[in-house]
């Protein structure tokens, strides 16, 4: 299938097994009904994602990648010569591609939690990048903290990428204890490179999370039909709507599921029951200032090297460096 399969490796760390069905249910039992968004990412999850990213008011994709084709000279010259390129949440890799077109690493560890998508993607890089090592790692890597072993010997530093916001998809709190295991991680003289969206006009913000299409109330939505098929629910997705706003108080954006009426549904054998117009919070995408995700960075033990923003200031990439720490 591969012309070069000596040069891919797949190690599956199983993320799922277990506990989708017990992250769901201690999301609904919550007062404030809540689920994961990494579960979003079933195969028609990962294809609605995809087509978000194309929609017009959705200007995150569209704007980083134009930076990226822009700027990854730059930053190849940044991150520098014998890297091991970690991306967390490479989905197709397609930022990816310019990046490595760039910078020409020795070795590229994407990480996903969507195994099939995770496997056409290193065979399809393996085929352009023929001189590339691709050390596919299926897992979580919200939970799991470690990488696989790789065998190589002209690597100098590890550098993690980072992009399309992903970060912001944690709560501040929570980025902070993530960077902070990044930082661990790819150790002294190691590296980060990471795009996270800026705070703007909130009705720009308001529309690229509620097309006018209702893709994203489709992707959103799709998580219950997930949850359906996989744990034996019987959510109707008819009953729930679409609902995304910005959140002034906490500088994101909130999706969530709103019950239309009042309704009992039954996951895995237990009984929840909705009120009328009650929510399930279902993501979260905190926005930041330069400033404010610098200060962050700062925080979790890194130095902020560079940041570059596009021209109209909708977005925003940081090469953020872990210190050296002397003798
Ligand atoms: N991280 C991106 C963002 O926050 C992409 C994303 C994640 C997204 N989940 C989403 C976009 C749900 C739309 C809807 O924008």
């Amino acid at each position: 299938m591969n012309s070069t399969p000596s040069r891919i490796s797949f190690h599956d760390f199983k993320p799922d097994t277990g506990s989708f069905c017990e992250d769901v249910l201690n999301g609904l039992a919550q007062p404030q009904k809540e689920l994961p968004p990494k579960y979003f990412y079933d195969p028609r999850g990962c294809e609605l994602f995809e087509a978000i990213c194309e929609l017009p008011e959705y200007y995150l994709t569209r704007t980083e990648t134009a930076m990226m084709q822009r700027l990854a000279p730059e930053m190849a010259r940044c991150l520098g010569e014998g890297c091991v390129l970690v991306e967390y949440g490479s989905g197709n890799s397609r930022k990816t591609r310019i990046l490595l077109e760039a910078l020409r690493p020795p070795v590229y560890m994407p990480i996903d939690i969507a195994g099939d998508q995770l496997r056409a993607t290193a065979a399809e890089l393996g085929q352009v990048f023929p001189r590339l090592e691709v050390v596919a790692v299926c897992a979580d890597y919200t939970r799991s903290l470690s990488f696989p072993e790789w065998k190589s010997g002209d690597v100098r530093r590890t550098v993690v990428y980072f992009p399309g916001s992903t970060i912001g998809n944690l709560t501040q709190a929570e980025a902070l204890a993530f960077l902070r295991n990044t930082v661990s991680l790819v150790g002294d003289g190691g590296a980060m490179l990471v795009g996270v969206d800026l705070k703007k006009d909130r009705k720009v913000l308001d529309a690229a999370y509620d097309d006018a299409r209702g893709v994203t109330a489709e992707f959103n939505l799709n998580l219950l039909r997930r949850i359906n098929r996989e744990l034996g629910a019987d959510f109707d997705p008819a009953r729930f709507r679409h609902r995304a706003f910005y959140s002034e108080e906490w500088s994101r954006i909130e999706m969530h599921l709103v019950s239309v009426g009042a309704q009992r549904v039954s996951v895995a054998g237990r009984r929840f029951d909705f009120r009328d117009g009650e929510t399930i919070h279902t993501e979260n995408s905190c926005k930041y200032s330069v400033a404010e995700f610098r200060e962050l960075a700062r925080q979790a033990g890194f130095r902020s090297a560079q940041t570059w923003t596009d021209a109209d200031h909708l977005f925003s990439v940081h090469y953020l460096e872990c210190l050296r720490v002397s003798p």
